[in-house]
């Protein structure tokens, strides 16, 4: 995820502080790097006839670095570029590392031309090849600059026509983004949206357009909303959109924003935990995408090769270590590899003097940052043992620890609770798994649809479910196999934000102790996978028969549905995508019993995101 804003004004002005604030207001889409890119007029008199018939034959100012945005913004001095266009873009690292090639804005070749982009561009690796066998000048491996690039080499071949450009280099990229770009020589800012957010503002002498609102509203409140397949073309008084498959004009519907810009940040959300719930289906697409054109994949599974008889380690803490847990049913059963699971403070105590150069464990950390895996990471290190990384944090200290790291591709993931970070780890073990095995990674691809139909088809009853709970401050999640994770998980996430104490643990072992817990009206929470359910049955009746509540969550099985008081119908899914679908309504359950008990779900007491503390 990354974040793009791009602005064109009557009057040629101090265009900076402007885009430093559009910056800021998108920041939570990525701080690996930040740039700006204004277009200037030329001095009276220069450029063909032709180009000072449509524009003055500008001069194109670009300025960016790796940081965020005030440290970028001050050393380079943001606040006094001018122009009468401007572009500013907030990088989360996906293809090539954070540095300053790779940072955007780009330039083509010959610095004609200037764009930005949010997303990924999935066949990047082959279009950079296709550039260099065709002499153009690539400076780094972004994917934004290939948007640039692609546009760049049929504008050259289209009689200089921009929108002609950008809807043939629409043909050649692959995957979901959204860019703004411009020519020097055009009046015009065009930007073009694939999956990714876009949305334009106008205002008084000037329009915009951003990934997102937050950016516009300190400008102007009436927007235009861009859909997929659409090209925007902003000038200083007007936004018109042309379908990139016909190039006609299509009529734009111009609305007004009147709401708080908090929720704008939000997108529409009440808080930023359900706004990361939504984006879910998202980032899971977006991972698959990246996982699948990814060269590191390939070398993060050669990294893993260890003799036959070592296992591999995962290692995590928190809502990390449930999805290390489930990794490891995944490899186990999927790859036949042996995984095993551990805490990070476990591993030292457990492996820490055990392991060796022939040993390599998996560290997964949200924030690449957490101070117990980092500890972990060092014994491991001081074992001479492989250390691989999966992170959502690029750039943070466990990348730089790891010989080969994966991202989750989440972009920011603001809440205190990690959601999306959880969905994007399960789906990367998951993927590797099939990977190892030798499976079709193609069946994996319903997923993000599975996981939006999920989030419809279960809030209205996890809503109902949260307010059952509210007056109870103790229950159990129980789960069985590989939903027994998934059972820690949602048990993690309802302690978490909602103050009350919930356990979870493997159903079958809820007989042997804390099964006394059990009187009239008790709540507890049975997550199946599908071909558990007989299983689960016998579990569900030991609760029952004395006087507990019992809520399912699983797909539909009617013999289940029969035993229980609560069922949360997931989608029908293969037994190894299920436990992904079925985290979702628990992390619902605990979002709308936390907003029923007053609490802000995003700032639970007590939390911090990112534990650098032993
Ligand atoms: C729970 C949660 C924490 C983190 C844990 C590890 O919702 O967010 O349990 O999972 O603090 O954090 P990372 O993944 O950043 O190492």
């Amino acid at each position: 995820m990354c974040g793009i804003f791009g602005i064109i004004t009557r009057e040629e002005q101090t265009l900076g502080p402007i885009l430093i604030e559009a910056a800021r207001r998108l920041s939570y889409r990525g701080y690996d790097s930040v740039g700006c890119a204004t277009v200037a007029a030329a001095p009276p008199g220069s450029g063909t006839p032709q180009q000072q018939r449509y524009s003055a034959g500008g001069s194109i100012d670009l300025r960016k670095d790796v940081g965020c945005v005030d440290d970028v913004s001050a050393r380079l001095n943001f606040a006094e570029m001018r122009g009468g266009r401007g572009i500013a873009q907030l990088r989360w690292a996906t293809f090539g590392a954070p540095s300053h090639e790779n940072a955007q804005p780009h330039l083509d070749s010959d610095g004609d031309i200037v764009g930005a982009h949010n997303g990924n561009v999935v066949n990047n690796v082959q279009m950079r090849e296709l550039f260099l066998r065709e002499g153009l000048t690539v400076r780094g491996t972004n994917d934004g600059e290939t948007c640039v690039h692609a546009v760049e080499r049929h504008f050259d071949r289209n009689g200089n026509d921009m929108l002609a450009a950008i809807r043939a280099a629409y043909d050649d990229l692959e995957g979901d983004y959204a860019f703004v770009i411009t020519h020097r020589d055009d009046h015009r800012l065009f930007a073009i949206k694939k999956g990714s957010g876009l949305v334009a503002g106008l205002g008084g002498g000037l329009t915009c357009i951003s990934s997102d609102l937050p950016s516009i509203l300190p400008l102007t409140r009436r927007i235009v909303r861009i859909h997929d397949g659409e090209i925007a073309v902003l000038a200083p008084d007007s936004v018109e959109l042309y379908s990139v498959h016909d190039g006609a004009r299509i009529q734009s519907e111009e609305e007004y924003y009147d709401g708080p810009i908090e929720v704008a940040e939000k997108g529409g959300y009440p808080h930023f935990m359900l706004k990361e719930i939504h984006e879910e289906p998202t980032v899971a697409g977006e991972l698959l995408h990246l996982l699948n054109s990814s060269k590191y994949v390939g070398r993060f599974l050669d990294a893993l090769t260890t003799p036959s008889d070592r296992p591999v380690y995962f290692v995590g803490c928190g809502t990390s270590y449930h999805a290390c847990l489930l990794g490891a049913y995944y490899w186990n059963q999927i790859a036949g590899r042996t995984a095993i699971a551990l805490l990070a403070p476990q591993f030292i105590e457990q492996c820490g003097q055990s392991v060796g150069p022939d040993d390599v464990a998996v560290f997964v950390s949200q924030s690449g940052e957490t101070k117990d895996v980092l500890n972990a990471v060092k014994a491991m290190r001081g074992r001479a043992g492989r250390v691989l990384g999966v992170l959502n944090v690029l750039g943070s200290t466990l990348a730089h620890a790891s010989d080969v790291y994966l991202p989750l591709a989440c972009g920011y993931e603001i809440s205190v609770p990690a959601t999306k970070t959880f969905v994007n780890q399960a789906v990367l073990f998951l993927y590797l798994a099939y990977r190892l095995a030798g499976r079709e990674t193609a069946e994996l691809d319903p997923l993000p649809d599975l996981l939006a139909r999920t989030l419809e088809v279960t809030d209205a009853a996890a809503h109902d479910v949260a307010a059952y709970l509210h007056d109870w401050d103790d229950m159990y999640y129980l789960g069985y196999g590989v939903t027994h994770p998934i059972a820690l998980e949602g048990a993690l996430k309802l302690k978490e934000i909602t103050y009350a104490h919930c356990e979870g643990i493997f159903s079958s072992e809820f007989k042997h102790g804390p099964l006394s817990a059990v009187r009239q009206g008790y709540p507890v929470l049975f997550i199946t996978a599908p071909g558990d359910e007989a299983m689960m049955i016998n579990h569900v009746n030991e609760v029952t028969t004395r006087g507990g509540r019992a809520i399912a969550i699983a797909a539909e099985d009617p013999a289940l549905r029969a035993n229980v008081h609560d069922y949360l119908v997931i989608p029908e899914a293969d037994r190894f995508l299920s436990p992904i679908l079925l985290t979702l309504p628990a992390q619902l359950i605990s979002y709308h019993m936390s907003v029923a008990r007053g609490i802000d779900p995003d700032r639970p007491r007590n939390l911090s995101k990112t534990l650098t503390v032993d």
